[in-house]
C-alpha cells in the first residue's frame, strides 16, 4: 500500500525545514514497512510571483486527492492559501498541541494542552467592506460549525484528563459569541465524565501564561484560537515546537504555526521541530484513518526522535544551541534507527 503526500514547501524558511520532515517520515516509514510517495507542488508568494497564482488549481487539486497534505508556511499569501484550503476542503478542526518537552526552556514545567480551533468561520470567513470612511468585517458563527467543533473538543477530552476550557467573549458579543457558547455547552451533555469552564479570551490569555497546568483542552473560535495558540506556544518553548494540524471529516493538513520567518530565511537556522511534530501527527492521523499500524508506529518513531534529540541539545540557535537546519536530520534519523533496533531486541 503506497500513500500520496501532497507536499506545499511555501515561502522564506519553507524549503529548507519541509525537506528535513520529510527525510525523517521517509525513514521512519521505511523501517515501518510503509511507502509515502512524496510529490511537491507550488503554493504562496513564490507561486503568485512565477505563476501568477498563490494557491495554482493544480495545487488546489493535489490537496484534494492526496491521502494528507504537508504544508511549510507562506508569507504575505497566506489567506489566500491556508486560509482558502480550509475552507474549500472544510479542514473545520485547527488542533495545536503545545507540550513541555525535556532540553527546552519553558516558562512552565508540566503542560500538556491542546487548542481546539474552529477554522472555517468568525472573522476569518474574510467578508470585509468599505465603506466612505469606514471599514466593516462580518464574524460569522453558525450553528452547525459550533457543534461539530465542540463535540471534537469533547471527544478529544474523553481521551485525554477530561476537561474542556470554552473559550469566548460573550459578555461582549453575546450573539455571536453566544452561540458559539450555548453549542458548546450543549454538547458537554453529551459528555457528562468531562469537567467544563468556560473563560472570557482576555482572562484565557492571562490565565495561560499563569497557570498553563490548568488547561487541558481549549475549545475556542478561529480568531482567538490563532492568537492564543501563539501565546500558548512560547509558554512552551516557542514557535520553533508549536505543531499543528488541519482536520476535516476526510482530509488532513499539516503544517507548523508559525510563518515564512522572513528575517531569517536561507541562513541554514531555522528550526525544523514544529514541521517535524507536524509531520507525526499526520502520520498519526494517517495511522488513523486507514487503519494502518504501520503509520502510527512511524509516528511515533518521529515524535520520540524529536523529544530525544532536543533532550541531547540537538537544537538551532533560537533554542540555544548551534546546529544547522540541515544537520537536524541527519541526528533524528539516527535516533530513529536506534529506536528501531532497540524496538526489536
Ligand atoms: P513568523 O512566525 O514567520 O515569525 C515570528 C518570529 O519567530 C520571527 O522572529 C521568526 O524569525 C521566528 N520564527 C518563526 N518560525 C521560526 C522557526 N521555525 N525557527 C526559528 N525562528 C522562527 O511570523 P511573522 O513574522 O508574523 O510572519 C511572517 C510571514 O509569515 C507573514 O508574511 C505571514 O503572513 C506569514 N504567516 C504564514 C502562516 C502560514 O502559512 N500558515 C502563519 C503565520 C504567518
Ligand atoms: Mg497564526
Amino acid at each position: 500500500m503506497m500513500y500520496k503526500i501532497a507536499v506545499l514547501e511555501g515561502d522564506g524558511i519553507g524549503p529548507e525545514i519541509i525537506p528535513v520532515a520529510v527525510s525523517v517520515v521517509t525513514k521512519a516509514t521505511e523501517l515501518t514497512g510503509v511507502t509515502l510517495e512524496f510529490e511537491r507542488y507550488p503554493a504562496g508568494d513564490r507561486a503568485l510571483e512565477e505563476l501568477g497564482e498563490a494557491l495554482p488549481r493544480e495545487t488546489l487539486e493535489a490537496v484534494g486527492t492526496a491521502d494528507a497534505t504537508l504544508k511549510g508556511p507562506v508569507g504575505e499569501t497566506a489567506k489566500d492559501v491556508i486560509v482558502r484550503l480550509r475552507q474549500v476542503y472544510d479542514l473545520y478542526v485547527n488542533l495545536r498541541p503545545a507540550k513541555t518537552m525535556p532540553g527546552v526552556k519553558a516558562l512552565a514545567s508540566n503542560v500538556d494542552v491542546v487548542i481546539v480551533r474552529e477554522n472555517t468561520e468568525d472573522l476569518y470567513k474574510g467578508y470585509e467592506f468599505e465603506l466612505p470612511g469606514a471599514a466593516i468585517a462580518l464574524k460569522v458563527v453558525t450553528e452547525v460549525a459550533s457543534m461539530r467543533i465542540a463535540e471534537f473538543a469533547f471527544n478529544l477530552a474523553e481521551r485525554r484528563r477530561k476537561h474542556v476550557t470554552i473559550v469566548h467573549k460573550g459578555n461582549v458579543l453575546p450573539v455571536t459569541d453566544g452561540l458559539f457558547a450555548r453549542c458548546a455547552h450543549r454538547s458537554s451533555s453529551n459528555h457528562p465524565d468531562v469537567a467544563y469552564r468556560d473563560m472570557y479570551v482576555d482572562a484565557a490569555a492571562m490565565a495561560i501564561v499563569r497557570n498553563p497546568e490548568s488547561f487541558d483542552v481549549i475549545l475556542t473560535s478561529n480568531l482567538y484560537g490563532d492568537i492564543l495558540s501563539d501565546e500558548l506556544a512560547q509558554v512552551v518553548g516557542g514557535l520553533g515546537v508549536a505543531p499543528a494540524a488541519n482536520i476535516g471529516d476526510e482530509r488532513g493538513l499539516f503544517e507548523p504555526v508559525h510563518g515564512s520567518a522572513p528575517d531569517i530565511a536561507g541562513r541554514d537556522i531555522a528550526n525544523p521541530y514544529a514541521t517535524v511534530l507536524s509531520a507525526a501527527m499526520m502520520l498519526d492521523w494517517l495511522g488513523d484513518g486507514k487503519n494502518d499500524e504501520r503509520l502510527s508506529k512511524a509516528s511515533m518513531l518521529v515524535e520520540k526522535s524529536a523529544v530525544i534529540a532536543l533532550e541531547r541539545g540537538v537544537k538551532t540557535p533560537d533554542l540555544g544551541g548551534h546546529h544547522r537546519t540541515s544537520q537536524i536530520s541527519k541526528e533524528l534519523e539516527a535516533i530513529i534507527d536506534e529506536l528501531w533496533t532497540r524496538g526489536r531486541d
